[in-house]
């Protein structure tokens, strides 16, 4: 079977060397280029000891002859590769946040850059494989979604689209360290993130944007109010979010029944989504530690009656590098499982 020829723009960071180790894995792959700005130069290998069998060399540039290049650049840098690339007629998938949002108008506010492709927009599909399936397999450009946007997404899309629910929800996550990226800074310094936890950005992180627009396309008469506070934990990998709002009365049968109800819908829901684990208790981040899946336990308050669901999965796999593989797979009409079926290590 012919191989996907793929390169990694900023193989030095911790979504690309996430996606080195997976592309590299992959039946259908072949990683033929992979470039470093401060890395340039230097062998794959030497930088990272555990990717020495890839046996490839960093570059400043891509090597011509690719089908598909995964940017793993910051916000406001990737927009300035990826129209060059889509004229070429290669396949993106992109990590960062360059065209996540629809609304051109969003991105000073969020990301403090006027959007110098918004055309882009309306061509990038949201790649998040459970909801825009068809969509990403037709795609050019995949803007791949945010690690905190997966997890909330995914926990709250199937009571927002059947309106199970009042439209005021909080959802609070924690995440690990690496989620800020590989780049050296006070807050991620170990002496000030070991045995601490925080909360940040409770003005307003910038997933929110990406969070509403994804619930709203949904359901698109809910005027929804979201509170979304991210936090800060003290571990590598992993999001945990817990999400809560309001049970619409009626919705659900009462009492302890509302409970299977519940698991029934997200079942249903999420019936042909093989990376979507529907759980009968609270799940663990390192349930999910290296692999592409994202737990989901949805549970009742009974004494208050009120929804609650647990998501959880790895910022780098299904939060970054393992849904960018995922919407690969898609693009080029391969199982949507293929190269990701890897098992959490545990404990
Ligand atoms: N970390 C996560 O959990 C996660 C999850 C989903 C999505 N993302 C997104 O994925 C992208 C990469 O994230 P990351 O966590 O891998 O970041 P990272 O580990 O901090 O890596 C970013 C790398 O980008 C390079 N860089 C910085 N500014 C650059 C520029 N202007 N042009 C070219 N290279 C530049 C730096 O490499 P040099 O030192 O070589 O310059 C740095 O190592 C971001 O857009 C992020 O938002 C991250």
């Amino acid at each position: 079977m012919p191989q996907i020829k793929a390169g990694i723009i900023n193989v030095t960071g911790y979504i690309g060397s996430e996606l080195a180790r997976l592309l590299y894995q992959h039946p259908q792959v072949e990683l033929k280029s992979v470039t470093g700005r401060s890395a340039a130069g230097q062998e794959l290998g030497d930088v990272f000891p555990y990717l020495g069998k890839t046996r490839l060399a960093i570059k400043d540039q891509l090597d011509s002859d690719i089908d598909v290049v995964f940017s793993a650049m910051p916000h406001k840098s990737s927009v300035d590769v990826v129209p060059s690339l889509l004229r070429k007629g290669i396949k993106v998938i992109d990590a960062s946040a360059d065209f996540r949002l629809k609304n051109a108008g969003e991105y000073p506010r969020w990301y403090g850059f006027n959007h110098p492709s918004p055309e882009l927009l309306k061509e990038a599909v949201y790649g998040l494989p459970e909801l825009h399936r068809d969509d990403i397999a037709s795609a050019t450009l995949i803007a791949n979604p945010g690690c905190y946007s997966t997890s909330a997404v995914l926990a709250l899309a199937p009571v927002v689209k059947e309106e199970l629910i009042y439209p005021d929800m909080i959802i609070d996550s924690k995440s690990g360290v690496s989620g800020a990226g590989r780049t050296p800074g006070l807050t991620t310094h170990y002496s000030e993130a070991n045995e601490n936890t925080c909360a940040y950005s409770i003005e307003g992180h910038r997933h929110l944007p990406e969070i509403e627009q994804e619930l709203r396309e949904l359901n698109p008469e809910f005027s929804l109010s979201i509170t979304f506070v991210p936090h800060l934990v003290p571990m590598t990998r992993g999001i945990l979010s817990t999400c809560y709002a309001r049970l619409r009365a009626g919705k659900l049968a009462e009492g302890v029944k509302a409970k299977g109800e519940l698991q029934q819908l997200y079942r249903e829901f999420y019936r042909d989504a093989p990376f979507i684990q529907i759980t009968g208790k609270p799940p663990q981040t390192k349930h999910a530690w290296g692999n592409n899946f994202c737990f989901i336990y949805p549970t009742v308050d009974l004494r208050t009656g009120r929804l609650i669901v647990i998501s959880c999965l790895d910022n780098l796999v299904k939060g970054g590098a393992g849904q960018a593989v995922q919407n690969m797979n898609l693009m080029f009409n391969l199982p949507e499982t293929t190269g990701l079926e890897t098992l959490a290590i545990y404990p």
